[in-house]
């Protein structure tokens, strides 16, 4: 879809690679409402962007999502793309995992993008026009030892954006499914640099990514896996899951130390 002149909302807007994707978004003339829900911090971003739109709000919630997609549909005039990039991690051995994070992770990275969607979906239907962008990982489609909820919440996402583009498949509403690797930005604590300097996990700089996340979403694309081998690894963990298993010991072994805080 072109960006020029689209009704963006966008989710994650002063994260590690929002607050990137906001600006080049701006700079090629897209209309923006962002969302996150560091109010203080949008309200600066929003006054840097000329003519952008401050939607603050908790996405943990269903209530909390539609009050600030019903914001959003306001100020915008209707919406052309919902980008859902906002997202929470957790390392740790899931024994240590609290119940509590489980359901933070799976409202922000799940939920929230699909109570976004619904609250978005009727006003692209009636317009037949739209595009859908959910920002995934590469861990959504390769389980990931110590990422473990969060592989779960991106899994379904995944599974959530096939299923919906699939069923949109007759309207002129695209369903993007995008999974970068790993990015380094705030979202990654010390301890998963620390690991992973020490298992050799390729990490990217944002501003690369966002220039790929903005190619994909040009060029419409189904679904973008960014990296090599990370997106050969996931065709190879499709056929032969095995093999990964294997290929991923060694290095599960080594995070399991700073997953632990024992490193
Ligand atoms: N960084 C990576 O290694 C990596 C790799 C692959 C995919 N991704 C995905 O890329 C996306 C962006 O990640 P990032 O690296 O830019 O992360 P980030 O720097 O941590 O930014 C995430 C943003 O989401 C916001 N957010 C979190 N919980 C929220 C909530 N309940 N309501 C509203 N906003 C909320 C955060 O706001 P607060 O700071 O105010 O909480 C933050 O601004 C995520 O979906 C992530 O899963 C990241």
């Amino acid at each position: 879809m072109q960006i020029n002149n689209s009704r963006i909302v966008l989710t994650g807007a002063v994260g590690g690679m929002g607050s990137i994707l906001a600006r080049a978004l701006h700079a090629q003339g897209a209309r923006l409402a962002l969302v996150d829900a560091n109010a203080e911090a949008l309200e600066v971003l929003a006054k840097e962007l000329d003519g952008t739109f401050a939607a603050s709000g908790d996405l943990s919630s269903a209530a909390a999502c539609k009050q600030v997609a019903d914001q959003c549909l306001a100020l915008l005039d209707g919406v052309d793309m919902l980008i859902n990039l906002a997202g929470v991690n957790s390392f740790t051995a899931f024994e240590d995992e609290s119940p509590e994070k489980m359901e933070l992770m799976m409202h922000v990275n799940l939920l929230a993008p699909m109570w976004l969607t619904r609250a978005f979906l009727p006003a692209m239907q009636q317009q037949n026009s739209g595009q859908l962008v959910n920002v995934g990982s590469i861990f959504g489609s390769i389980g990931f030892a110590y990422f473990t909820t969060y592989s779960a919440s991106k899994f379904a996402l995944r599974g959530f954006s096939e299923a919906l583009r699939r069923e949109l498949a007759d309207t002129a509403i695209k369903v993007s499914y995008i999974a970068p690797r790993a990015v380094k930005t705030p979202m990654n604590s010390d301890a998963v640099m620390r690991m992973g300097e020490a298992t050799g996990m390729n990490m990217d700089e944002p501003e690369a990514v966002v220039a790929k996340i903005i190619e994909a979403i040009e060029s419409d694309k189904k679904d973008a896996y960014f990296g090599f081998p990370e997106s050969l690894f996931v065709r190879v963990n499709a056929l032969l899951p095995r093999v990964v298993d294997g290929a991923l010991a060694a290095q599960n072994r080594i995070a399991r130390a700073f997953a632990k805080g024992e490193k």
